[in-house]
Order: structure tokens, then C-alpha cells, then sequence
């Protein structure tokens, strides 16, 4: 599979999230009053209390409803529900609207202006970015049956390896994506290539060694994944500057690398393979120790070789 054609099945995964529009929060803005304004978390419902509105979210069985906000994305509906004042949309008596931005809607004796707020809504992009990381991992974990769930192990290890090296939460929550896209690239090495059991010719081995470069660029062009690049380029360079595919040594690799490096190392070793025994325990820390400096960062296997009995007893 070419690049291009990579980013065809990347792209095409994409869609079947649907409408990829970034949801953006909006809010009922009071027009009298010292009240703040109510940001909408839709559907939701507005409590009518006599001839004023409570700006509370309700249970959907309390009594005395008034209307109804419902969202699709960012197409916002106010639906009366058959109060005794009636809801009013830029003086107009209605039942079911569309709200626009700038819509003066008036329930009971409050009026309040619509607004489409600027912000985006932070959780609805995380939720987004999470099931998006999710689908792309799962469509190379699904090429190679002996690894099916490769990049989950490794983003696992990862996390709790940046845990172990005391990294703030928001390096180790990046670790953790980056370990289950750093193989992103291999959706684009031929099957037969990935699943074979014997050795592989230069030819294969040089379809191998593109996935890293691939991976880059298939998610150089998704923004909120940038910061996930350079793990995903770097994951196969090595500490003695004899890795692929820039021959980068020591720290010229990122630290995101260094440690995704030692997590899918970890996972390569220890996972069932057609053609070997899983490694004994004795095995595994002795190989770890014997490449901390020349493939890995020995700062990090230090580290890591303390988190290795509690990883080898809960195999993932
Ligand atoms: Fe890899």
C-alpha cells in the first residue's frame, strides 16, 4: 500500500465518526438581571416556576417543565412543552425552532439572547480525539493476529512507566496516545510482509522500516496530534544512534520516544509469538539490562527495571 493510499483508509475511518463539525458551547445569556449566563449542555430541560424561569437542569421527571434545549453538534432546538405562558423566538410564538446565534427567546417573563460561544467544548474534543486515536489503533492491531493488541499494551507500559519517572499528567497522558499510534504506519506494509513467520528479505525489511516515517505522515496532517509526532517518527531510533529511520543518538531522540521505545520493547519480548515460549522473567530483565545504553535509554530502564516484576505478573 502506497502512502497515499494509507491516508485513503485513515481518512475513510475518519467518516464513520460522521459529522466531524467541532462542537462549540452555547449558552443562554439572561437580558435583565445579574444572572450568569447558562451554558448548554443539551438535551436539557428549563424549569418554568410560575410566570419565571429557574435556570436549573432537571431531572427529566420533575414537574413544571417549561422548554426543552436540544443539540445536534452545534445545531441547537428549543421545543415548548406545553406550558400555560407559551415560548416566544423574536416575538413570535413557537413550539419547535431552530435557534440561531443572536435569537432573542423569551420563556415566561425572561427574555434571553442565544449565543454560539467561541470556545469549544473541551471534553466533546478529548471524547473526539480518544475514539479517533482508538479506530486507527485498532485497524493495525487488526493486521497482525499475533499482535492484536500490541498498541494497547505498549500505551499501557508507557503510561505506567511516565508514572514511575514522575512526569506531569499531561506527558504521561501523551505517552500513553503515543504508544497506541506509534505503529500507525504499518497499515501500510502489506500483510504478508507483517504476518510472516521467516526471515524477511531486504525488500520486506525495507517495507518495515518505513512504517515510522509513514506514521508521521499520516497524522501530520490531524492538528490536535502533533505533539505525538516526534514518538512516532523516533520510535525505532536508538541510543547508540545505530536505529531507524534518522540514526538519532541519545537525547537527540525525544523523551516521548525514549520511553515508548522501552514499553514496545517490553511487549515484543514478553507476547506469545507462533515460534517461541513467552521469556521467563530472569530472561526479560537481563536482556533489559543488557541494552540499557546501546538500544535504550539506561536512564529509563533503571526506572523501568523496577516496574518489571509487577508488569511480568500481570501480563496484559
Ligand atoms: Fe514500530
Amino acid at each position: 500500500m502506497t502512502s497515499s493510499n494509507c491516508e485513503t483508509v485513515i481518512r475513510s475511518s475518519f467518516e464513520s465518526f460522521g459529522d466531524l463539525e467541532l462542537k462549540r458551547k452555547a449558552y443562554l445569556v439572561p437580558q435583565k438581571g445579574t444572572q450568569e449566563p447558562l451554558a448548554l449542555n443539551a438535551p436539557q430541560l428549563i424549569v418554568g416556576r410560575g410566570n419565571d424561569v429557574d435556570y436549573r437542569v432537571v431531572d427529566l421527571q420533575a414537574s413544571r417543565h417549561h422548554v426543552k434545549l436540544l443539540a445536534v453538534y452545534n445545531r441547537y432546538y428549543v421545543q415548548d412543552l406545553g406550558s400555560a405562558n407559551g415560548t416566544f423566538l423574536n416575538g413570535y410564538r413557537v413550539e419547535n425552532e431552530r435557534l440561531a446565534h443572536g435569537d432573542l427567546l423569551l420563556i415566561g417573563s425572561s427574555m434571553f439572547r442565544f449565543e454560539m460561544g467561541e470556545d469549544l467544548d473541551a471534553d466533546y474534543l478529548k471524547k473526539l480525539n480518544l475514539d479517533t486515536v482508538t479506530a486507527l489503533a485498532e485497524a493495525v492491531d487488526k493486521k497482525d493476529p499475533y499482535t492484536a493488541s500490541h498498541s494497547k499494551a505498549v500505551s499501557k507500559v508507557a503510561a505506567r512507566l511516565a508514572g514511575a519517572m514522575q512526569l506531569p499528567p499531561a506527558v504521561i497522558e501523551r505517552v500513553q496516545l503515543a504508544g497506541r499510534l506509534h505503529d500507525i504506519g504499518k497499515i501500510g506494509v502489506p500483510d504478508a510482509v507483517l504476518r510472516k513467520n521467516g526471515r524477511l528479505d531486504d525488500d520486506e525489511f525495507a517495507l518495515i522500516r518505513r512504517h515510522p516515517i509513514d506514521g508521521e505522515a499520516i497524522l501530520a496532517p490531524l492538528a490536535f496530534l502533533s505533539d505525538l509526532l516526534p514518538a512516532v517518527r523516533q520510535h525505532h531510533e536508538r541510543f547508540d544512534g545505530t536505529g531507524y529511520p534518522d540514526g538519532l543518538k541519545g537525547h537527540e531522540t525525544s523523551l516521548d520516544a525514549r520511553i515508548v521505545q522501552v514499553a514496545d520493547t517490553y511487549h515484543a519480548m514478553t507476547s506469545r509469538r507462533p515460534y517461541r515460549d513467552v521469556q521467563s522473567l530472569d530472561f526479560v530483565q537481563d536482556q533489559f539490562t543488557k541494552s540499557a545504553g546501546t538500544q535504550l535509554d539506561p536512564e529509563i530502564v533503571t526506572v523501568f527495571l523496577t516496574l518489571l516484576p509487577s508488569l511480568y505478573s500481570q501480563p496484559s
